[in-house]
């Protein structure tokens, strides 16, 4: 990766960035450095050419080849009004789907919560962790692209492309950070200000892949007895909201549900 070209197209809204070539995990960097040094200066970004052993959802493993693809993180410090962080990842994955378009003209979606899918298959997940420290609360958004990698692990080749398989280009990793930093920056400013994702329910719900379509919910890998059910988008606090075949409306929340299509993983 080429630091001079990240800095000089890094926003003015970020502090400072934190360029490793080798790095277990960015998500674990950036809480290090806020563990360290409680007044350091934030947003930080963190990134890598070589995460060793990057962290997915849910206790998983996020491989990414060397040299080829984005691991990126963000640390923020939170609002004293933030209780969860969800909301931030779905601020996230729509940062990550604006910084794809204008990078590469490719159009992705959302498989809400946060996946960043491209024709049926991911190209980005995130994991947003929060820790305390004493009174104040710092976020962490991690984000993994799958850049200009062209082949995957036996185990998720048929659910993940890159946006180089897709778009046929190689793509800039500099740009598409950048890119991501801004907008999420922007977002993440504005959510901090209205207090919830009002402003972006409508742009969201347009890039969700689920709406109006027949889902599967499952909670700790046990479907919900009266499966499937429509998706019908999210609602103010970053909860999907589930039309049952009696018309009734529920909420569920990222973390406690797990939603997928009725014909597998989207
Ligand atoms: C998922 O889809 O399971 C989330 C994957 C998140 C991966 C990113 S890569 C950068 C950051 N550092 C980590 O260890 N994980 C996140």
């Amino acid at each position: 990766m080429d630091i001079s070209i990240l800095n000089d197209l890094i926003p003015d809204s970020l502090n400072s960035i934190k360029y490793l070539k080798e790095v277990d995990s960015t998500n674990n960097y950036a809480k290090k450095l806020v563990l360290e040094d409680n007044d350091i200066s934030l947003p930080l970004l963190v990134t890598t050419d070589d995460q060793t052993q990057g962290k997915g959802r849910m206790g998983r493993i996020w491989k990414s080849e060397p040299g080829q693809n984005i691991a990126m993180s963000i640390l923020l410090k939170a609002p004293e009004s933030l209780t969860g962080y969800s909301s931030v990842t779905l601020l996230s994955a729509l940062a990550v789907v604006k910084a794809i378009n204008d990078v590469t003209s490719l159009s992705c979606l959302i498989k809400w919560p946060n996946d960043v899918i491209f024709q049926s298959k991911k190209v980005c997940g995130i994991l947003t962790e929060m820790i305390s420290m004493g009174s104040a609360n710092y976020i962490i958004v991690g984000i993994g692209i799958n850049a200009n990698s062209t082949s995957f692990p036996e185990e998720i080749k048929d659910k993940a492309t890159s946006i180089k398989l897709a778009s046929e280009k190689d793509v800039s990793r500099e740009e598409l950070i950048t890119n991501t930093v801004r907008y999420f920056i922007d977002y993440y400013n504005k959510f901090v200000e209205i207090k919830d994702l009002s402003f972006i329910i409508d742009e969201y719900n347009s890039l969700l892949i689920s709406k109006d379509k027949e889902v599967i919910l499952s909670s700790d890998n046990i479907p919900f007895p009266d499966n499937p059910y429509i998706s019908r988008g999210i609602d103010h606090n970053g909860g999907l909201i589930v039309e049952s075949k009696d018309k009734k409306m529920i909420t569920v929340t990222s973390g406690e549900v797990s939603v997928r299509g009725v014909l597998g993983y989207v």
